[in-house]
């Protein structure tokens, strides 16, 4: 059967490198929405283009971590450490990232922002321009690429410009924020218009996409339509394609023995306690600050829970270059000593905090045993670890408190309890609502979010996006 060719762009690839050798690499499976979300595409011929996560000088290294990646049907953009340092740390995570999730642009020392602003915009570009070069060497008549997230909203452009007939789409994983934040970006109007040059732009919510196209309207003067934003006759379509997961994967592994051997570890280890769960990057956009005080708020107020509740914190290390990444680890360190330190006992603490990550089987493990699940985004683009978490529960059927501000509260909103996590005491009487919510109730609310998670998965996902594209083309054409 005819598969669609992909080539799917994007900064990370699904694995990163760790040098072993002069010419031995190990591929650790990389940590993140997107990453987990495209690997679960497989009914396409596709091909992943990105940057592997280390710095490469050499030629023989470069070689064989070519040759290493493509049995993943990976190729890798060799970024130098400097390009990386103004391109990914400073104008993607230190820029975008924040005013992306309403944390607004860095305020230190302004002179020194701005001048630094200048050199980091210029090596974005020179980064996009970078990804295109591999893209072109790839490239076969009829390939559509696909172009993913923040890091690449010049890559349709360098693109177009190259070949106006490549088949372009671009999806941003993260929220678009409101014009009214989105406006005080100083490259706002290029950045806009070189996303615009792509057939189909995608978002994960109806929100994200009005906002972008008010942002076109307002800061560019565009039209925008039903369809998307259109300037002197051509369209750009922009449209809202929520992601989902692969929750096959994650239904099947609970009966996989590995797991089973896990949960009874954790069961044993956990003592009856019940388990509260959070999973994120060790990200400000995650509230994890937030969520800590949250729950100990609720020991405070709920002496008889103090020790029969235990929460499970995994911080998976994160852009850990970036100096707020730095700063956010120390807080998020302090406040759980204290916590820990007023509530535990000589054989218990309230929260088990981990800065670490886990691979797939504990992680499924930890989901399964979890009674509440606690996420509390300031903001999220989607969140798929509240997919997950429900995909797993399928026997425990336990209640996932969810922020308003992720992505995922518009599609499991009606199953979970939604929370304002800046509401300290809100997140806290949330917790005590779940921890004693009836069983009745308890199993309404998953199998309302469990239809959902396992309806909408990540291979649906794509296929609506890619033949969306193909029929936005078709369409294009037509009108000339
Ligand atoms: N994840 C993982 N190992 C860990 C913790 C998390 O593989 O130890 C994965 C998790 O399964 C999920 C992803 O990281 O698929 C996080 O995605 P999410 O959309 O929730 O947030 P993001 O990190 O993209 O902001
Ligand atoms: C989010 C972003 C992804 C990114 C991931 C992990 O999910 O949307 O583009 O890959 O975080 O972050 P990192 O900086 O390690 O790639």
């Amino acid at each position: 059967p005819f598969k669609q060719r992909l080539l799917v762009v994007a900064n990370r690839l699904p694995v990163s490198a760790v040098r072993k050798g002069d010419d031995s690499w190990q591929l650790e499976v990389t940590v993140g929405g997107l990453v987990s979300a495209l690997l679960g595409i497989t009914d396409f011929e596709a091909k992943w283009i990105g940057w592997p996560g280390v710095t490469v000088h050499d030629e023989v290294g470069r070689k064989s971590l070519t040759e290493a990646l493509a049995e993943k049907r990976c190729v890798p953009v060799f970024l130098d450490e400097n390009l990386v340092h103004l391109y990914y740390n400073g104008y993607c995570n230190n820029i975008l990232w924040p005013l992306f999730h309403y944390l607004g642009l860095p305020q230190e020392d302004s002179l020194a922002t701005i001048c630094s602003f200048q050199s980091q915009f210029e090596a974005y570009k020179k980064a996009n321009q970078l990804f295109a070069d591999v893209v072109k060497e790839h490239y076969q008549e009829g390939d559509i690429v696909w172009c993913h997230d923040y890091h690449l909203m010049f890559l349709p452009k360098c693109l177009k410009e190259h070949n106006a007939n490549i088949k372009v789409g671009w999806f941003l994983h993260t929220p678009f924020p409101s014009s009214e934040i989105y406006r005080t970006m100083p490259s706002r109007s290029e950045l806009l218009i070189a996303v615009l040059a792509a057939d189909l732009v995608g978002f994960h919510t109806y929100d994200y996409a009005r906002h972008f196209v008010s942002a076109c309207t307002r800061i560019l003067g565009f039209e925008g339509t039903p369809e998307g934003v259109e300037d002197q006759g051509r369209l750009t379509r922009v449209v809202a394609f929520p992601i989902g997961n692969d929750s096959d994967r994650f239904v099947k592994a609970i009966q996989h023995p590995q797991v089973k051997n896990h949960i009874k570890e954790f069961e044993e280890r956990f003592g009856g306690r019940k388990v509260m769960l959070g999973v994120d990057r060790l990200d400000m956009i995650k509230g994890i600050p937030q969520k800590l005080l949250a729950f100990e708020k609720f020991l405070e107020e709920n002496p008889s829970w103090q020790d029969k509740v235990v929460l499970v914190q995994i911080a998976v290390p994160t852009r850990t270059d970036v100096p707020e990444y730095q700063k956010l680890t120390c807080q998020v360190h302090e406040i759980v000593g204290r916590i820990n330190g007023r509530f535990g006992t000589l054989t218990t603490v309230p929260i088990h905090h981990l800065d670490r990550s886990f691979d797939q089987h504990a992680l499924c493990a930890l989901y399964a045993i979890t009674d509440v699940a606690l996420i509390t985004s300031l903001r999220d683009g989607m969140n798929l670890v509240s997919y997950e978490f429900v995909a797993c529960q399928a026997s425990k059927k336990g209640v996932l408190i969810l922020s308003e501000f992720a992505g995922a509260a518009q599609s499991l909103g009606a199953g979970a309890i939604l929370v304002n996590p800046w509401n300290v005491t809100e997140v806290a009487s949330a917790i005590s609502y779940a921890l004693n919510m009836p069983s009745e109730e308890r199993e309404k609310r998953h199998h309302h979010n469990y239809v959902h998670v396992t309806t909408h998965t990540s291979q649906e996902w794509a296929e609506t996006f890619v033949s969306e594209l193909n029929d936005t083309v078709v369409e294009a054409q037509l009108r000339t």
